[in-house]
Order: structure tokens, then sequence, then C-alpha cells
């Protein structure tokens, strides 16, 4: 036998004996979190969150923490006002100037150590050069860039002005920017010539190009560069602002912060809902930065002196609170890499870690997932030592979670499993990592404030560590929540108020948060996710949207009708399934296939493409025409059927299974 088979036997027999791991003692030694006591002072609601906000410099303290008067817009710390790039930046040059803020490692070998000054002056310049391109305070401002330092910068440059920023997912086609741009009525985007993936420099300000000649708005677009100048392979429209020549006018120039009302917005982050259109989830400045701040330092124990590297992209909610905000916020030194993590080898994550000395590494399932596919050898030999590791964005299955425990922390590091969504904005439910023991698959107990709860789908409440699983929902507000949906109120009701809570009340505690996941509560107290209940499926941890999908396919001509479903995948969770009926006429071809694959890589970004496309003749609905998918999800994954008798043809499911099991 292998060694690596002997291995799979032994963490085999070890997963089926140990089921909670206890943090090891020189963490809890050292840990910012480690009296329990801090439960009993969020017990005191809403005031014990002023622990957090105590972490911020405020330029004007507030009157009230919590005005609950008109829910679900709650008002967190109300009368307070600050400011995020103050907070991130300013306040930490007293002790800290000469400290790297930012490490930043381009996936072709370049690094770049950014300290708080170097980073004050940066975000100086660049405030002062939007300003002079007539961005004010409150206008919405759009960055389309990838991992590179430009990206915090240009955020931090925004916040210092008050303008909330709009950052969409480099990965994002032209066509879901232009959506975004329009959505949120801004009128300035942000872009980059390239950036480096898999040793290729990708053109990526094409994406502005063809964004710009689809929207309805007419942004003014500024282009950062890769290198000092325009990559050769790249061409820039002369209707576009080169950054490089506007800090040229704004060299060493200050910008006074702005001071924000603590309820004034930091950003919006567009996510995937239940209908075709994203949402533009929008966060306050003061309760947002204290919660960001809050759990960076109780869940992630993040302290000035660590170099912490969440291995996530800025682009999604993640980057903005825990490569960002939280750990700016408290000082400490973040680390950000540009590219792929098996470029140009598969150690490459490894290699950096000791480089840079990291202590704390964040990353997602799909990720470990992928380490594990391929294999320990790529990570021995390598010299680093995390103290504390973290998984957020998916389930982790306990086979991957040992695997990372035993050959990433070296059976030395706590691991926090942390649940929460772009609305949330930081974790919710989470072990603190000094507090409890670890569960493989469970990311554990509530976090301090939160108060989560399951329902059965009549809204009835489960008896609390009942074992039964139910609709996750969070009974009280956290400063982290979003605010609205941008310019919607009503579908931010709709999304995630209405269905557990008494809509006519003016009494908070009538009113319910659904997460729109389902959850287990489990005897020991701790919280097993389940995953989405509505039509969100979570692919490599991006959140996508069955009607996204539905509706990108649907663009193409030769489509007649469309159901998209989610396939479990053992690396990357969840991929789209698509079954289609081709209008008459048309032939079953890998050249149609082709259509729509790059129908939705047109319409929301090469990282959304199916991994299936089934030719069907028909697709199974009820006698009133909704399509079933749960039934395409059953025959997706290899499931019995279930009910079959409510449709208009009962034979329609079989038909489609054998055909995919003839394929
Ligand atoms: O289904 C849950 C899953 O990710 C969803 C939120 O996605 P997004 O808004 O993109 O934010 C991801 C990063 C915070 C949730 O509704 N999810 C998030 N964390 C976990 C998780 N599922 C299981 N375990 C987690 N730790």
């Amino acid at each position: 036998m292998s060694d690596s088979g002997e291995e799979d036997v032994e963490l085999e027999a070890r997963l089926r004996e140990q089921e909670y791991f206890r943090p090891p003692a020189k963490f809890v030694g050292q840990a910012n979190v480690s009296d329990p006591a801090i439960y009993d002072r969020f017990e005191e609601f809403p005031d014990g969150f002023e622990e957090y906000a105590n972490l911020l410099d405020w330029d004007e303290t507030w009157d009230q923490v919590l005005d609950a008067s008109n829910p679900p817009f709650y008002e967190w710390f109300t009368g307070g006002e600050l400011n995020a790039s103050y907070n991130c930046v300013d306040r930490h040059l007293d002790e800290r100037k000469n400290q790297t803020a930012l490490l930043w490692e381009g996936e072709d070998g370049e690094q770049r150590n950014i300290s708080y000054r170097d980073l004050y002056r940066e975000v100086n310049e660049m405030a002062a050069a939007l300003r002079s391109i007539g961005v004010e305070e409150d206008d919405v401002v759009t960055l389309h860039l990838p991992m590179v330092p430009a990206l915090p910068v240009t955020m931090l440059a925004c916040a210092r002005l008050g303008a909330p920023h709009s950052v969409v997912f480099a990965g994002f086609s032209a066509t879901a920017l232009a959506e975004r741009v329009d959505s949120a009525d801004s009128d300035y985007v942000v872009t980059i010539d390239g950036y480096y993936r898999r040793g290729e420099l990708l053109d990526h300000v094409q994406k502005a190009d063809a964004a710009m000649a689809e929207a309805d708005r007419d942004p003014e677009v500024l282009v950062w560069t890769r290198h000092d100048e325009v990559d050769d392979s790249v061409d820039v429209s002369d209707d576009y602002t080169m950054v490089a020549d506007l800090l040229d006018d704004h060299r060493r120039e200050r910008v006074d912060p702005v001071s924000r009302d603590a309820e004034d917005p930091l950003f919006l982050m567009y996510t995937s809902g239940t209908t075709g259109e994203p949402k533009g989830c929008q966060h306050r400045t003061g309760g947002y930065l204290s919660y960001a701040a809050g759990t960076s330092k109780y869940v992630l124990d993040i302290e000035p002196e660590d170099t912490y590297w969440c291995a996530a992209d800025i682009g999604w909610i993640t980057g903005h609170s825990y490569i960002v905000y939280g750990p700016l916020a408290l000082g400490t030194t973040s680390v950000m890499y540009e590219g792929a993590p098996d470029h140009p080898h598969k150690s490459r994550t490894w290699e950096i870690a000791e480089k840079y000395d990291v202590d704390i590494f964040h990353t997602s399932p799909t990720a470990v997932r992928q380490f594990m596919k391929w294999g320990a050898e790529y990570v021995e030999g390598y010299d680093f030592d995390f103290r504390h590791m973290t998984t957020v964005g998916e389930p982790i299955q306990p086979e991957a979670w040992l695997w990372y425990y035993k050959h990433i922390g070296g059976e030395d590091a706590v691991i926090v499993d942390t649940w929460w969504q772009t609305e949330t904005g930081g974790h919710l439910i989470t072990n603190l990592p000094a507090l409890e023991d670890m569960k493989p698959g469970s990311a554990g107990l509530p976090a301090p404030g939160i108060e989560p709860a399951l329902l059965d789908d009549d809204g009835e409440e489960l008896e609390p560590a009942s074992g039964r699983a139910g609709n996750l929902i969070i009974k009280k507000p956290w400063p982290g929540m979003l605010q609205t949906v941008y310019g919607n109120d009503e579908r931010f009701i709709s999304e995630y108020w209405e269905d557990f809570s008494d809509t006519d009340s003016d009494d908070w505690t009538d009113w319910n948060y659904k997460a729109g996941d389902g959850a287990v509560h489990e005897r020991d107290g701790y919280f097993r996710i389940l995953g989405r209940l509505d039509d969100v499926m979570n692919v490599a941890g991006h959140r996508l949207g069955t009607m996204e999908l539905e509706s990108a396919v649907s663009e193409v001509q030769d489509v007649a009708e469309a159901a998209v479903v989610s396939r479990d995948h053992t690396e990357k969770g969840e991929v789209p399934d698509v079954y289609v009926i081709l209008r008459e006429g048309v032939e079953e071809s890998d050249e149609v296939r082709q259509r729509i694959v790059g129908a939705v890589e047109d319409e929301i970004g090469k990282f959304a493409r199916p991994a299936n496309v089934v030719f069907v003749d028909d697709l199974p609905k009820t006698r009133s025409g909704k399509i079933m998918r749960r039934l395409l999800e059953n025959i997706s994954n290899d499931k019995d059927l279930g009910d079959t008798t409510t449709l208009r043809d009962p034979s329609v499911p079989e038909r489609i299974r054998d055909q995919v099991k003839a394929d």
C-alpha cells in the first residue's frame, strides 16, 4: 500500500473516533478572546455591540446604539460620525507608519510592500484624482479591478470622499458590468489595462469598452495600468482617463476625510438573488466597519503585528470585510496575491506563506478540496506555521476539514468555519476560536450578540438544539447587516423579511431576517449549514442565481426553453447543469452547445460556465406550466426522482433520466 493510502485509512479512522478538536493551548494563551464572559456582555442588546464600535475612531460619538423604530430599516450608532479611510489608514500613522499595510505579490513574481505611510499617500492622491474629475460625496463609483493594490487604494479613496464604491468582481463580463453600472446609477468606472492569470496578461479594459457600449449611462472611465505603462497588447480608448496622468497632477496632495454619518452608505455589493436581476446590497459606514473590525479581532484573532492572508478576491464580500476593512481597521499586515494558486506550480500558495511568514490564513472549502486533490506533497517542505485558519463560503466536508487541519495546520492551528453572507457584512455563525472546540463540518455557535433560529416551512420555530433541520433566520438585528437593496426597499423586504415576519408590526421582535439557507441546530448547540433553499447556487464559492443563468441561456436564438439546476461536484461544491429545449428546426450540435456556454460567459462571466448542457424534448412541468427544477436536480445528482404525480406528463423526468444516463 502506498503512503497516501495508509494515510487515508488513518484519517478515516480518526474521523470516526474524534468528533471535536480542542484548540491548541498555545493558541488559547495568546487569543484576543479567551473569556466566555464575552457572550454575556453581548447579551446586553443592543449595547453589547458598542464593544465593536469602540474599536474605531469616531469624529462624533453616537447618541443611540440602535434605532429599531421602523423595522426592518434599522439604524445603527445614530448621530455618530466617522470616516472609514481615516480608520483604516490615517489613525495608524502615529504608531505604525513604517509597518506594512499591504503585502502584494503579482502572479509574475513582482512584489510590493506598501507601508501604512505609503497607503496614506496613495489613498490621498487617488482621492484627489477622483475629486478632480468631479466625484463628490454620495456618488457611486464602480470598480472593475482585479487583485492589485489599485483596488484597495481606490476603495479607500472613495471612502475618504464619502463616495460609495461598488466593486464588480473582475471575472464578471462586460454585460454584467454594464448592468451593475446602470443599476447603481454610477457615473464613474475605474478599471485597469490588464492583469495576470496563469501566465497570461488578460486584456481587461476591453470589458469596459463593451460595457460602455451596452450601458444606458455614459460614465467616465478611469484606467490604471498593471505596469508603469499601458501593456503593448492592450488598446486603451482615447475617451478614457489614465489614472497615472491624474495622479501626476496630484502628487503629495492631501484630502481631508469626509465625516460620514454612521448611517451613510460605505459601499454597494451586488449579489445574486432569486430573480434574474442582481441586488445591490447597501452597507452603512458605522455599523459595517464596527462589525468587520470586531469580528476580525475576535473571530480571526488578528493583532497588528500579524501577517494575515485571506486568499479570497476583494471583488466579493469576503475580501471587502476580511482583506480590506476589518484587517486594515485593526492596523495589521494584509497579504494580497494576484493570480492562480497553481501558477507556475501547485505549491505557489505555500511558497507565499513561507516567504511572508503568514500567521493567519483564510480560504474557501473549494480551495481546500483542490489542495487535497493535488496532494500533500505540494505542501511538504515549505516552512510556514499558521496559528489560525478560516474557511468561508460553503460547507466543508469533514474529510476536507481534517486534511486542512493535518496537512496545512500541522495539527497545531485552530480552524474556524465562518458562516455569513454578502448581506450580513461579517460572520454570524462561527466559533470563537479559543472558546469552543472545533467540530469538522459544523460552523459552530452564533457569534456574540447574534440570535439565529430555525423555522419549519409554516414559520413555526423549532425547538433549539433539537437536531432537526429548518429555515435559518436571524431574530435580532446586528450592525453589519445590509441597510437595504439599493434603490429598492420593496425588494429588501420581499427577499429577506416578508416570509417569516409580521410585516404589519412596528415591533422589531416581530421581524426575522431570512437567510435563504437550511441548517441543522445540533444537540450540542452547534449549527450545521446545509446550503441554499432558494434558487441560488454556490459554484466554487461564487454565488449564482438560477434565474440569472436561465435568462443568459435564453438569450441564445436557438433556445426555446431552458432550466438550470445545481449538480453536486466533488471540488467546486456545486456546478450548473442546463436543460434546454431547442426551437423547431434547430438541430442539436456542439456548435449550439458552445453558443449556450458562450452566452453564459458573455452575460455573467467565465466562472459561471455550465458543466453540462442537456438537450431535451420536454421539461418536467406542473399542470399550470411551472418547471419543476427539483426533479431535474434529482436527475443531475442521480437521486430518486420522487413524486411525479403532479406533472402534466409524468413520463418526462424518466425519459430525461434515461437520456442523461445514456449520454
Ligand atoms: O449558502 C451560504 C454559503 O454562502 C452563501 C452566501 O454567499 P455570499 O453572499 O457569496 O457570501 C459568501 C461569503 C460570506 C450562504 O447563504 N455559505 C457561506 N458561508 C458558509 C456557507 N455555507 C456553509 N458554511 C459556511 N461557512
